[in-house]
């Protein structure tokens, strides 16, 4: 039985009295794709809710999309947007989202092109995100004219994986968290706990961590963001000063400076540049030894292996040498340690995940999706900060506990 609107406007402002049932927070439940340790989300396009699903790329300017693959029902295609509008302005205007591609001249559509070169039509629709207000009543949040980057390359690379583009959660104005904080007049940030098996994305209004043993939220150390020295301004980086393994400063000389980490959901392992990766995999090696850690010949993609049988264990995983970045000051470090280093590769070999990232200029650091796992990060583009927490083992819990919080519509179809 349908309801005349106007009832429904007026049950929503009454429950509105009761202001838990107002706030709002958007849930993007993640899983980790085995094929290629990408961590993949579901949105709902058109006006069926068609669900989309979509490997998340954390610097990423945009949603891009292969909008000509067809969903299980057939929604209307978007709507594609010329060049001379105010919503191609809007998302090539700052310098961290994408830059306009005109060639057929201002009348034609609007094409963007990111520093990344993903190249694409700017298009918008109805795009919608898992909801749940605070009583636990769960929805969909729609943005009706998101603007979405359609090209036809968004889905190469996720072939066997049913992903159809990839979600941008970076610092630009047409990144996913953008749209939907402007939207919704919800504060520019949000929180990602990435995991193997149960992650998840929220932002909004919160209560975010309230039904977890310990506040998390207090455990958090905060860093500067800094504009990216990177391809792709929207990227999330911030200054690195030193690298301590074990506590004992890497010995690297000027010829090869630290400058930044760059966080990255495109790969699986932290990657150090090449003039950095020899010292750091050999003072890793050294404390390793030192620690009684037999060495065994390599497994690609890793170089420093071990046999697992001379390695200790803690409640937070292998017990290893602690990699330490040191970032604005001596005082603030983010440690790597336990289940973020080491990857057990066989019953033979458990090998640092960190790898050679060769000579590509950018970061000196990436830090990877194994290193980032079980950790809460809060990503404050709206602050120009970020926050990141220890690893949630340290105090017995973990993303799903997190994520446990805001059991949504998608938690289960994915
Ligand atoms: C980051 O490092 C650069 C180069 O050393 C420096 O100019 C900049 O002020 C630093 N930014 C922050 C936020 O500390
Ligand atoms: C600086 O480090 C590089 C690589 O670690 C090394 O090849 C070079 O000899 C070093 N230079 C000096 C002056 O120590």
């Amino acid at each position: 039985m349908a309801a005349p609107p106007g009832y429904l406007l007026l049950l929503f402002s009454l429950a509105c009295l009761v202001p838990s049932s107002c706030s709002r927070t958007l849930v993007l439940p993640l899983a980790r794709d085995p094929s290629t340790l990408r961590y993949v989300t579901t949105v709902y396009r058109g006006p069926s809710l068609d669900p989309v699903p979509l490997a998340v790329d954390l610097g990423g300017p945009s949603l891009w999309l292969d909008c000509s693959a067809s969903g299980p029902s057939s929604s209307p295609a978007v709507r594609r947007v010329p060049c001379r509008s105010i919503q191609c302005l809007a998302a090539t205007s700052d310098a961290s989202g994408l830059r306009r591609a005109c060639p057929g001249g201002a009348s034609s559509v609007c094409g963007v092109r990111s520093g990344g070169g993903e190249a694409g039509v700017l298009a918008e629709g109805a795009v919608a995100v898992d909801s749940v207000d605070g009583s636990g009543e769960r929805s969909v949040a729609a943005v009706d004219r998101f603007l979405i980057s359609c090209a036809r390359a968004a889905a190469a690379g996720f072939a066997a994986t049913g992903v159809r583009g990839t979600l941008g959660l970076g610092r630009s104005r047409i990144s996913l968290p953008s749209q939907v904080a402007t939207a919704f007049a919800f504060r520019r940030r949000f929180f990602a706990c990435l995991s193997a098996t149960e992650g998840i994305i929220v932002a909004g209004d919160g209560p975010f961590f309230s039904h977890l043993s310990a506040d998390v939220s207090k455990s958090l150390t905060y860093t500067p963001l800094v504009t990216p020295n990177s391809p792709r301004a929207s990227d999330y980086v911030i200054n690195l000063t030193s690298i301590k393994i074990d506590g004992e400063r890497l010995p690297l000389n000027s010829s090869s400076p630290l400058h930044s980490v760059k966080l990255s959901t495109e790969i699986p392992y932290t990657a150090v540049a090449s003039p950095i990766y020899s010292a750091f995999a050999e003072a890793f090696a050294g404390a390793a030894s030192a620690m009684g850690m037999a060495r065994v010949p390599p497994v690609a993609p890793f170089r420093v292996c071990f046999d697992p049988r001379t390695i200790g264990t803690t409640a937070a995983g292998p017990d290893v040498p602690a990699i330490d970045l040191v970032l604005q000051s001596e005082m603030v470090k983010w440690r790597i340690g336990g289940w973020n280093s080491m990857v057990r590769v066989s019953d033979e070999a458990t090998c640092l995940g960190v790898v050679d990232g060769g000579d590509r200029p950018g970061s000196s650091v990436v830090l990877g999706g194994h290193q980032l796992e079980d950790v809460l990060l809060e990503l404050d583009f709206g602050g120009s900060r970020l926050g990141f927490g220890p690893p949630l083992s340290t105090m017995q819990l973990s993303c799903s506990d997190f994520r446990s919080g805001f059991n949504s519509m998608a938690s289960s179809s994915l």
